[in-house]
């Protein structure tokens, strides 16, 4: 793997595009502090101009050099999660220039836990900028196989990494005003965090436009996705007349054509989330019904990227 590594680097140092694994979902890199670079980065995402990126380091000190303020919260959670599925929005430095944060005075910093981008990171030494490696409001890739299917010849190098262990994009903190606010939810959950920080935190409200995940139609499958409570998942299944495809906690049933089990696990749930979207979104059916989650705090996430995903 070494060997690939070395060449992923040295891609970044002169400019190119490598799709590399994290622990959350496959990232498409580029050199942070290079405008073309990024710019060409931004073309192949199809993600407009003023939408901010996460940059991507191999340790806190690192990251840290790209903020002008680090609060004693920031320090914190760095300690406690990272590496890890954790994004910290923070005042930026001279370093996160305006092609990264979208002209904004703050920057997204993240040290993912993923053995290979952690080595690609180490390498390269420098930011990594990494948005989710697929076209701009498509699900996430959660393997090599995946980022291929979408990005093609359009990438100089694709790292492999085995299927994300977490499966969603990672917790984003904004902590750049007054108090800790959660922007996207994600395996670190809210609790964890506040109990962390030792206070209550507040949440971002729906449809920031600020941030992409924050627009409504975002993570979709092609297909139109339905979501569905439980109790009125028989009755949907009775009246059909379409092809369609489901996804539920439950036994298939053989009225459906297409039928996915998902686990009652939130986390094993997320971590098969979107693999089994692109599944689904390949069947062919003129619609797919999703089995709502519990309400429980645990699935904040799922319910998130699941209420994006559906209509
Ligand atoms: O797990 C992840 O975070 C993955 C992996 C590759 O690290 N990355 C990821 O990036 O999900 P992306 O670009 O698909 O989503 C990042 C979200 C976007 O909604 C972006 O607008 C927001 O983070 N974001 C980045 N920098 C920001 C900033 N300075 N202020 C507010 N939101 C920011
Ligand atoms: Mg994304």
């Amino acid at each position: 793997m070494s060997a690939e590594v070395r060449r992923a680097a040295e891609i970044l140092r002169a400019g190119g595009l490598v799709a590399f694994p994290t622990e959350t979902v496959y990232g498409l890199g580029a050199d942070a502090s290079s405008a073309k670079a990024v710019a060409r980065l931004y073309a192949v995402k199809r993600r407009p101009a003023d939408h901010p990126v996460i940059v991507h380091f191999a340790s806190a000190d690192d990251a840290f050099t790209w903020a002008r303020e680090v609060p004693d919260a920031a320090k914190l959670l760095a300690r406690q999660f990272w590496p890890g599925p954790l994004t910290l929005i923070l005042k930026r430095s001279a370093k996160a220039q305006d092609f990264v944060t979208g002209a904004q005075d703050n920057v997204g910093l993240r040290v993912p836990s993923h053995p290979v981008a952690h080595e690609l990171l180490t390498l390269f030494k420098g930011g990594v900028a990494a948005p989710s490696a697929n076209r701009f409001g498509l699900v996430s890739p959660t393997t090599a196989a995946h980022v291929r299917a979408d990005l093609g010849a359009d990438v100089d190098l694709v790292l492999e990494g085995g299927p994300s262990e977490v499966g969603i994009e990672s917790t984003i903190v904004d902590l750049s005003g007054g108090g800790p606010v959660l922007l996207r939810p994600g395996r670190i959950r809210k609790a964890d965090l506040e109990k962390a920080l030792g206070m209550k935190m507040q949440e971002k409200a729906k449809a920031s436009p600020r941030h992409s995940g924050g627009l409504e139609r975002h993570y979709a499958p092609q297909t139109p996705a339905r979501l569905v409570p439980t109790y009125d998942l028989d009755k949907e299944i009775a009246r059909l007349k379409e092809k369609v495809a489901v996804l539920a906690f439950s036994r298939p049933d053989e009225r459906v054509d297409y039928w996915l089990r998902m686990p009652r696990d939130p986390d094993a749930y997320a971590q098969k989330l979107y693999g089994a979207l692109r599944e689904l979104d390949t069947a062919g059916c003129e619609e797919i019904l999703v089995e709502a989650p519990p309400e429980a705090p645990e699935w904040a996430a799922v319910r998130d990227r699941l209420q994006r995903a559906c209509r």
